[in-house]
């Protein structure tokens, strides 16, 4: 029952001179394709902490079209872009399908964009306020080797300019930008919005929504989940729980997913020079289905997803799971994991895991002599499901 899909390699090894020759091109600057000169990356990188910061708080980024400034563009290109190329390569793998056609919403210079065509999408449209970013990000795409249909797209003020159903809608790190939460009125107007999303999938499509792993992104993320999940729509991934999400019952307590992030030179250069700290993806996500599908039927065992790193305890690691009987406590009676067991030791945030002959105890699951740990699905990759295989 498992769906084995390939894992990409983001092949940045290609796609960071693409990036800096593209990036040369708008701002008409001539040089290397593989490195900038010192004054540039001095300027990439006050425009990156300009970007971080406004990112970081949100509220700065609201009805200001930043990335009008060739600067900011430029930067984003050279650094948020690989970030968000690499989320979306990890997240767009959990999907069970190849989507054929594909929307993305608020694309910007479009790394979610690229992250579908990577992963085998025949048409993509991206759409943004912003038309010199979407050009940027057909150009990346372009000389990748890949089409990229682009449509100027205030999504705030117009309807959409593109017909028929898509078998993917992204909404990538934008919801603030959109629905201010200081604005009145803001999450019956960013319902609207996501409803009409729904209504353009096809039966067999899907709603990614993805965001930072900030507090209020997460809690926005997850709200948004529940209200879906009431009425109805079912969550094709992270979450195996069909009940109201237990993060927004404890303060100060987010859920959100984190992946392996490779860092090329440049992003290396720009992170130390920037001070950001950021070794790992780390994002809020919820890949919806269409109202009218099922939720994946995963069989009779009980699912977990990992939702925490190992924690140190007294009694050892433990790690905090979501699954599809609720909010549990793992961790392990034995000092040595048997073959049928290690799993235990190399658990990351984001697997799916089950057990066979795990001890268990209200919200606590222990693992002891004979217990089986089963990886159903590795970070990126699909949840199991009966029904679609
Ligand atoms: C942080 S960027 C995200 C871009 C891309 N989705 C990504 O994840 O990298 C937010 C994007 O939303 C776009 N945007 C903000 N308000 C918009 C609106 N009312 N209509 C269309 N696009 C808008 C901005 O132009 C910008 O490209």
């Amino acid at each position: 029952m498992k769906t084995h899909k390939r894992t990409l390699a983001p092949d940045l090894d290609t796609l960071m001179p693409i990036l800096v020759g593209a990036w040369r091109r708008m701002l008409k600057l001539s040089g290397p394709p593989d490195e900038l000169q010192t004054r540039e990356f001095r300027t990439v990188v006050e425009a990156v902490k300009a970007l971080e910061a406004r990112f970081a708080d949100g509220k700065s980024l609201v009805g200001t079209d930043y990335l009008a400034h060739p600067q900011m563009l430029g930067a984003y290109l050279l650094y948020q872009w690989v970030v968000h190329y690499q989320q979306g390569l990890s997240l767009l793998g959990e999907l069970p399908i190849t989507p054929k056609r594909v929307l993305d919403v608020c694309s910007g210079p479009a790394p979610f964009a690229m992250a579908a065509l990577r992963h085998g999408a025949q048409e993509v449209i991206a759409t943004d306020q912003n038309l010199r970013a979407l050009h940027l990000g057909a150009e990346v795409c372009g000389r990748y080797g890949f089409p990229l249909t682009v449509r100027q797209w205030n999504c705030l003020r117009e309807p959409l300019p593109v017909e028929g159903k898509f078998d993917l809608i992204i909404v990538g790190h934008c919801l603030e930008e959109l629905f201010p939460s200081e604005k009145k009125g803001w999450q019956d107007a960013q319902q609207l919005f996501i409803d009409r999303l729904l209504a353009r999938l096809t039966p067999e499509g899907y709603l990614l929504i993805v965001d930072n792993s900030y507090t209020e992104a997460n809690r926005r993320v997850l709200q948004l989940r529940d209200v879906l999940v009431g009425k109805g729509v079912p969550v094709q991934a992270p979450c195996v729980w069909r009940g109201e999400c237990p993060a927004l019952k404890v303060q100060n307590s987010p859920c959100y997913a984190q992946r392996e992030f490779e860092k090329p030179n440049l992003i290396k250069q720009i992170q130390r020079a920037a001070s950001i700290n950021l070794s790992s993806l780390k994002m809020s996500y919820v890949i919806f289905r269409h109202p009218s599908a099922g939720w994946p039927d995963t069989g009779d065992r009980n699912m977990y997803r990992v939702i925490s790193p190992p924690v140190d305890a007294f009694s050892g690691k433990r790690f905090y799971l979501c699954g599809t009987d609720g909010k549990k406590q793992l961790s392990s009676h034995l000092q040595e994991h048997p073959p049928e067991a290690r799993a235990f030791e190399y658990l990351k945030r984001g697997e799916l895991i089950s057990f066979t002959g795990a001890l268990e105890q209200q919200n606590a699951i222990d693992i002891v002599q004979g217990t089986e740990v089963h990886v159903e699905a590795a970070c990126g990759k699909p949840v199991p499901d009966r029904l679609s295989t």
